[in-house]
């Protein structure tokens, strides 16, 4: 399953997002914000909750900037979120991070960069092998 959420800083970027979950037959949730002025860290925490329960789960989190957002979900046990600006990142976060979240901003990021980056980061797996090991000196720094 996949939660997405935003702050009022990323809600026309979320709907734009949206619109390619649907034509493209995702399955998701919508934990809000609804265009309202919200704290993005409440809408983190709301996503992420539900992202850790599988690892078959992935996140999308948006705020003016992904900044604050990121690095709340940051906070939270499992999650590995990765802030992209770049078709790259978003790639080889996937690949070499197993990011079970990508965030972005909306007033940095346009939507046709930013689907695209969602579009790579949806459809690309974790490699593992020596990024497994790497992933898991991650893990250990959270106990
Ligand atoms: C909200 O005005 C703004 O601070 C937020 O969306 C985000 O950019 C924080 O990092």
């Amino acid at each position: 399953m996949i939660y997405i959420g935003c702050d009022h800083g990323g809600y026309q970027l979320k709907l734009e997002l949206m619109k390619y979950l649907d034509s493209n037959g995702f399955t998701y949730t919508d934990m809000g914000c609804n265009g309202e002025a919200v704290d993005y860290p409440d809408i983190a925490e709301a996503v992420c909750r539900k992202v850790i329960e599988s690892e078959e789960n992935k996140g999308i989190l948006l705020c003016g900037t992904g900044i604050g957002i990121s690095m709340a979900a940051n906070k939270i046990k499992g999650i590995r979120a990765a802030l992209c600006a770049d078709w790259f990142s978003a790639k080889y976060t996937r690949l070499h991070n197993d990011a079970n979240v990508i965030c972005m901003g909306g007033r940095t990021t346009g939507a046709g960069s930013a689907t695209e980056m969602l579009d790579v980061f949806l459809h690309t797996e974790f490699e593992g092998g020596r990024h497994a090991v790497r992933i898991n000196k991650i893990k250990k720094l959270e106990d």
